[in-house]
């Protein structure tokens, strides 16, 4: 290949520049979504981040892409292009300082006890990372961590030592990095702690952790919105919020608790997720056990999006006992389906509001 790789790498930087990507309608250098420019002898090779990578024009967006790089450098012949999940920074004082390397942080929270968040936290994150996202996953509930079982993981962290400081190695597992409040508490010991004191022990133990790069880490938070919730949702630099709840009008008002906590910590609610919506019956009929249309009534009241209606299935129970989550086990079920339809709403969600913090006549800059 002839020409000077330098120029030929700023030439690319400047095609990208003129053109958006078309979920963020923003263009590819000031969305930092140029991955890789790589030059050999016969090619050049571009790696380029895109928030939806099902995206239907993809190829037509490639040709688009190679014919302005070959148009601004004749002496270019081969063009290889690929395509990969982008993922904006979420710019926030607090989470460079506590977190630096990890682009998103996300809470997974309910206002009430046992309505799904760790079932849902385990295969939202099991699906961003089948998605190709970096992603951590943190059990932060003190009260009854459950997340290890969950992902049927046994095993303590390991504990190394860099720069002279302790470090906590997660544990992979399905391409997921856990982190669990339970792996330093013994088994059944009650701890009674008080919201303080839970705020700063789970700080420190989110910044002892060896994250190193993440798109994402989802917080499984402990139920409820007293003190305790109160405080973590405080602390924690957060990108937003998920809301679990369950079809009844009384989870429902516990579930509208979580919405008013978050939004007065300044912390925007990206959804609410329905769980335990309907039984699908053999013959396709639903029965909406618990009651129907709960989480639409909350979506309309507080003008959240309803990110889905999960199923009651007995086979998400068995794969969270089992240690396998349901879009693992049973990638084609249709409760895998509505985790999937999820996560790529909560992906282009997430990136157009940190593209929207990104314009600079924004006059409320959301800084939790
Ligand atoms: N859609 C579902 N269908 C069937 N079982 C479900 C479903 N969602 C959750 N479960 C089951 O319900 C129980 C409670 O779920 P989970 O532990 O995820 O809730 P939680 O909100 O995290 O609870 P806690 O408040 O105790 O932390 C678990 O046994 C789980 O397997
Ligand atoms: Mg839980």
């Amino acid at each position: 290949m002839k020409g000077n790789y330098k120029v030929i790498k700023q030439n690319v930087k400047d095609v990208l520049s003129k053109i958006n990507e078309p979920i963020l309608n923003k263009d590819f250098v000031s969305l930092d979504f140029i991955k890789n420019i790589s030059i050999n002898e016969k090619e050049l090779n571009i790696a380029l981040g895109i928030t939806d990578i099902h995206y239907k024009g993809l190829d037509k967006l490639r040709d688009e892409i190679i014919k302005a790089v070959k148009d601004k450098t004749p002496s270019i012949e081969d063009v290889e292009l690929g395509f990969s999940l982008g993922v904006v920074n979420h710019k926030n004082k607090k989470k460079a300082e506590l977190l630096p390397e990890v682009k998103n942080t996300i809470a997974i929270a309910s206002g009430k006890g046992g309505v799904g968040k760790s079932t849902v936290a385990v295969n939202l994150a099991a699906v961003l990372a089948r998605e190709g996202a970096s992603v951590g996953l943190i059990d932060a509930d003190i009260y009854g961590p459950s997340i290890p079982l969950m992902l049927g993981v046994n095993k303590k962290p390991q504990l190394v030592q860099i720069e002279g400081k302790n470090r906590l190695v997660p544990i992979t597992q399905y391409g997921i990095k856990l982190m669990s409040i339970g792996f330093l508490i013994e088994k059944d010991s009650a701890l009674v702690w008080r919201g303080p004191m839970a705020s700063s022990a789970l700080k420190q133990f989110i910044a002892d952790v060896l994250w190193e790069e993440l798109d994402y880490l989802l917080y499984d938070m402990p139920p409820g919105t007293g003190d305790i919730q109160l405080t973590l949702s405080q602390t924690l630099p957060l990108t937003g919020a998920i809301i679990i709840t369950t079809p009844q009008d009384i989870a429902l008002a516990d579930a509208r608790k979580g919405y008013i906590m978050f939004n007065k910590v300044n912390v925007p609610t990206l959804g609410v997720i329905e769980n335990m919506s309907y039984y699908l019956k053999p013959d396709g009929e639903k029965d909406y056990i618990f009651g129907k249309g709960g989480g639409e009534k909350m979506s309309k009241a507080d003008n959240v999006k309803l990110l889905g209606e999960i199923p009651i299935n007995t086979k998400i129970r068995e794969s969270g006992d089992e240690g396998v989550p349901i879009v693992i086990r049973e990638p084609e079920s249709v409760e895998s389906k509505v985790f999937d339809s999820i996560v790529r709403t909560v992906i282009t969600e997430v990136n157009k509001k940190n593209v929207s913090d990104m314009q600079p006549n924004v006059d409320i800059i959301m800084d939790n």
